[in-house]
């Protein structure tokens, strides 16, 4: 089976975490995210993948290459500028089968792609757009159907009260080829405001295939810790994953721990890292490689990239800290915070809640 990967967005509510890093390759776990969706995809028989890229894209065909390693084959189609979500299918063409799935790059799911392909199949349809419940529909595209499951409306963001069922567009589709003569080559051009409206307006088969997967949406600070907090958990699936044993705390190679320093919950530490006298660290916490947790300091259920250096008695809650960055000595830094990369933080700092602190710069 084949996919083609939704790449190309530039992330911005994911800012300042997205300036100098494409969504799709934020670490999940000390991991860039397309590796989990590749695992994924590999898992459900999909290995022919095509990525649509657009910004910063380089990243992504260098750090992975043709995908050998991985068992799977990537294919990379470049957007001069954005083509939208459909647009970049349409772009793709020339690469894709008959019939394939279609994912947003940002969406972490348990969903079982071959009984949603049986699903599709069976009915013949045209496009097939998987559905997952959510508690606040405003953010996402609601899909409204008739009671066999064919899709009726698309209506994307609407205000929450307006929305006339929880159930979302979980950004997974399977689509047939056809579908791409309504869709203009070279123009902007969108599943969710425009192919999609337009099958229906043409009456084609267009179904929706509901479940109650595991899924989310990394595209915030608050879901991108989420799925974290969520896999440390042991909610959501995951075979890439430091070895944690009981939900305690999983150390990578060559990382220490002082005698007198603490660590409590689910925690997961990559290689090379130093946690200093009398530190204290309270899961669910992420830590990548090379970090240096200086004596005395607090971290509390908190996403730290890699080679990030935390104070002495520095205290850090419910924040995430950007590679190559460092924390002053007692600085405290609360709840929502988002710390770029290559961020210097001076002693004695506070950072309240919510603050954003763009890459490169010192406070
Ligand atoms: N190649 C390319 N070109 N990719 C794009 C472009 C583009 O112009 N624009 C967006 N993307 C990619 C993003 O990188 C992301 O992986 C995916 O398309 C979806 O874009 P988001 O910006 O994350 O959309 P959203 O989360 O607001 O809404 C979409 O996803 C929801 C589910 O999470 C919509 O499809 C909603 O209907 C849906 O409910
Ligand atoms: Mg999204």
């Amino acid at each position: 089976m084949q996919a083609l990967l939704l790449v190309g967005g530039e992330g911005t509510r994911l800012r300042p975490l997205t300036c100098k890093t494409v969504k799709a390759m934020v670490p999940i776990l000390n991991r860039p995210f397309l590796e989990h969706l590749f695992s994924y995809l590999a898992r459900h028989g999909i290995d022919d993948i095509v990525l649509t890229l657009c910004y910063l894209p380089d990243s992504i065909e260098s750090y992975f290459g043709h995908g050998s390693s991985l068992g799977v084959r990537l294919t990379y189609v470049m957007e001069e500028s954005p083509l939208g979500t459909a647009g970049a299918v349409k772009n793709a063409e020339r690469y894709l089968e008959d019939r394939f799935f279609v994912f947003n790059g940002d969406i972490f799911t348990d969903l079982d792609l071959r009984a949603m392909m049986a699903f599709h199949r069976e009915r013949g349809a045209k496009a097939t757009i998987a559905l997952t419940p959510v508690e606040d529909p405003s953010a996402y595209g609601v899909v409204e159907t008739d009671s066999h499951g064919r899709v009726k409306r698309f209506v994307e963001k609407p205000k929450r009260e307006e929305a006339t069922t929880n159930l979302i567009n979980a950004g997974t589709y399977i689509l047939e080829r056809e579908v791409l003569r309504d869709v203009p080559p070279n123009t902007r051009f969108m599943f969710e405001h425009h192919l999609f409206p337009t099958l229906l307006q043409k009456d084609q088969l267009v179904y929706a295939y509901s479940s109650d997967a595991y899924w989310i949406d990394i595209g915030t600070p608050q879901k991108y810790c989420q799925l974290q907090y969520d896999l440390l958990q042991g909610k959501g699936r995951t075979s890439l994953c430091s070895p944690m044993v009981d939900g305690r705390a999983g150390f990578g190679a060559r990382s220490s721990l002082h005698p007198t320093a603490s660590v409590e919950g689910a925690v997961i530490v990559g290689d090379d890292c130093s946690i200093g006298p009398h530190a204290r660290i309270r899961g669910p916490v992420v830590m990548g490689n090379g970090c240096r947790v200086l004596a005395g300091a607090a971290i509390e259920k908190s996403v730290i990239w890699n080679n990030v250096v935390v104070g002495r008695n520095a205290w850090l809650e419910g924040c995430i800290v950007g590679s190559n960055s460092s924390i002053g000595e007692g600085c405290s830094v609360g709840q929502g915070v988002v710390i770029g990369e290559g961020v210097t933080v001076g002693d004695g700092i506070r950072l309240e809640p919510g603050r954003k602190v763009w890459p490169d710069t010192r406070v």
